[in-house]
């Protein structure tokens, strides 16, 4: 009850209803679980609707969900936010459409009281620290990054014929989304690493994807067209668009007759590690949805009673207001040992 009177009041806010508007509005209300709103940059991306099912999952018996998909629209989205505070939610989870909008969301909902857990895209750190109850969770770019290009560099290791005559390894990256921060330190921690382990490089070329499968496809068949058996590596951002390159590759010969290429993406998704299990992905790191989907409404949970202790929180907070889900290296060897076949 004190929580639907909490939020019956917040609803009044800025308006004037009196007490007896609230007791009425708060019997309407009727359950006492407490409402999140969880807001979505974009309903048909792979890895963000894996977050969206773990964040349902952990929410059963906890929270009632609101979902709201923001169809790549930043506009669309501050209107849902707006909609979602009207509506009385107790806290809010939010992909932003873009990340430097944060400060306005934050702005927008700190006079509520109520916690914002963005996910997914980073804000600044500025924004985040302009209210108590603005945190992130997500995966660590630069060590998802990081882990992309030990990989490759193991590979390079076990296959030295990879670097070819002129013992430099000529490489595509595929990026997510321009300034998305998960495309932009991934990229950049992958060629640090394999510089780190003593490859010398070249870029052929480095493109956005945008995440997406059909679009890494069609850039790929391209640089296929363009520089043929050059290419000696693919490093994408993500699973997906390294699924797109892998089609564009077997289109072009590859993963047959003993034909091979390094390929790695990020996610860990279940068509990523079937195509682990296919011979075709050489690897991806774990970006661990169900982990940050638990974590988000945990936190939201956690935040609408009060201050976050380090006690109640399973998650690692030393990196206050982010907490950063570890990643995991998975190779072919990993799929098979927890899921034999
Ligand atoms: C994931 C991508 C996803 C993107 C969406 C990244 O962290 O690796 O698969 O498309 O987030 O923002």
């Amino acid at each position: 009850m004190r929580r639907v009177m909490r939020r019956v009041m917040r609803r009044t806010l800025g308006g004037l209803a009196g007490l007896w508007l609230m007791l009425g509005a708060a019997a309407a209300l009727g359950d006492e679980l407490p409402r999140i709103g969880v807001l979505v940059y974009n309903g048909n991306d792979t890895f963000i609707s894996h977050v969206s099912a773990s964040i349902e999952k952990a929410a059963e018996g906890r929270a009632r969900i609101l979902f709201r998909d923001s169809h790549n629209s930043q506009i669309l989205q501050n209107e849902q936010v707006g909609q979602l505070l009207a509506d009385g939610v107790d806290a809010m989870i939010v992909n932003a459409v873009d990340r430097t909008s944060a400060i306005y969301l934050i702005r927008m909902v700190a006079p509520y009281g109520i916690p914002i857990v963005f996910n997914n895209r980073e804000p600044l750190l500025e924004d985040l620290l302009e209210y108590g109850k603005a945190f992130y969770v997500g995966n660590n770019p630069k060590e998802s990054g990081q882990m992309c290009g030990e990989l490759i560099a193991r590979y390079v290791r076990e296959h030295p014929e990879t670097l070819g005559e002129d013992q430099t390894l000529q490489y595509v990256m595929l990026k997510g989304e321009p300034g998305h921060q998960d495309a932009e330190l991934r990229t950049v921690y992958s060629i640090k690493a394999l510089k780190d382990a003593g490859i010398q490089l070249e870029r052929l070329q480095e493109t956005s994807a945008m995440w997406e499968r059909s679009i890494a496809q069609e850039k790929m068949a391209g640089f296929i067209a363009s520089y043929g058996n050059r290419i000696e590596c693919v490093i994408s951002n993500n699973d997906e668009m390294a699924l797109g390159a892998i089609e564009a590759l077997k289109a072009a010969g590859y993963f047959s007759d003993g034909r091979t290429i390094p390929v790695v993406g990020v996610d860990a998704t279940d068509a990523a590690r079937e195509a682990l299990l296919e011979g075709t992905l050489l690897g991806t790191v774990l970006n661990n949805a169900e982990a940050q989907g638990n974590a988000a409404l945990s936190l939201a949970l956690l935040l609408m009673e009060g201050e976050l202790s380090e006690d109640d929180f399973p998650y690692p907070l030393d990196h206050k207001p982010y907490l950063w889900i570890p990643s995991e290296t998975v190779t072919r060897t990993e799929v098979e040992a927890s899921d034999p076949v």
